[in-house]
């Protein structure tokens, strides 16, 4: 078991909202698209940061990867709440789950990779950049940062992947049955976006775009939601959006895009 560093985390105390399932959409991401990087690990160590009031989708994310990924999988939920930390104590499985106190120093730990998901939503978005930066020093070489944001019920979320260079990618996921327009999740980006929805930046226009395509698949609908957004997202990349996923993607609601289409 590595060690955890006493030490004072990095990082502020903030709302501990979570659901169960929350996560789901991003775990199963997690699964195919940073399986590759954690089956190459000498050491499979994944760090949940920010797991909130209680443990529940840490206790999720070792169980995904346990099954999808490897059994060996071990994940360590980091919080910055030593009073979160002490209630998530019952859920432990050691080695396999546990639990500490830390923040974006990551408490010592090396780790192939770290989910950190509603997290930075409640900082400032000048305050990414460094938060971004103070976990990737840190990761074990090939390893990244997913970090996103989601509703409360994991209906709408998008999240970036981050590695040494910085961001790479940025995924948009939705529960199709429930969506009337993809100008929804507008709402739900990362802390690094949120702000930036505004005429004149990339992801303005993507979102833009995304809806117009969704709207002019709207004779798909009877076909049901998979194949009007299957069909929207088949728009966008004929229309030069760099699309990074498959079909087989799309059809779960997803679309994932290189960072550089869409950095402010
Ligand atoms: C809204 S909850 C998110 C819970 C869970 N990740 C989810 O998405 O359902 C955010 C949690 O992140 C914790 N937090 C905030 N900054 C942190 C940091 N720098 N390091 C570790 N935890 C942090 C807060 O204390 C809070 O419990």
């Amino acid at each position: 078991m590595a060690e955890i560093a006493r030490r004072r985390p990095v990082g502020v105390v903030t709302r501990g909202t979570t659901n169960p399932n929350r996560l789901r959409r991003v775990d199963n991401w997690i699964v195919e698209s940073c399986g590759d990087r954690l089956r190459a690990a000498a050491d499979p160590l994944v760090v949940d940061l920010g797991y909130g009031a209680t443990p529940v989708t840490a206790v999720e994310l070792r169980g995904r990867l346990a099954a999808g990924v490897r059994a060996d999988v071990r994940v360590v939920g980091l919080e910055i709440d030593p009073v979160r930390v002490a209630a998530a104590g019952p859920a432990a499985d050691p080695p396999w789950l546990t639990f500490a106190r830390g923040g974006f120093e990551l408490a010592g730990l090396r780790p192939t990779l770290v989910r950190a998901f509603n997290v930075l939503r409640q900082y400032d978005e000048g305050e990414v950049a460094d938060a971004w930066r103070t976990v990737t020093d840190r990761l074990a070489p090939g390893g990244a940062l997913v970090e996103g944001t989601c509703d409360e019920l994991g209906r709408l979320g998008s999240w970036l992947l981050v590695d040494a260079d910085g961001p790479r990618t940025l995924t948009l996921a939705a529960r199709l049955t429930t969506l009337e327009s993809p100008a929804e999740l507008a709402e739900r980006l990362p802390k690094a976006l949120i702000h930036r929805n505004v005429p004149g930046e990339r992801i303005h226009d993507l979102i833009r775009a995304l809806a117009d395509a969704w709207q002019s698949a709207a004779g798909y609908a009877p076909f049901g939601p998979r194949q009007r957004w299957t069909a929207a997202v088949a728009t966008l990349k004929a229309t030069g959006w760099p699309v990074l996923d498959r079909p087989r993607r799309w059809r779960l609601g997803e679309l994932t895009l290189p960072w550089s289409t869409v950095a402010p």
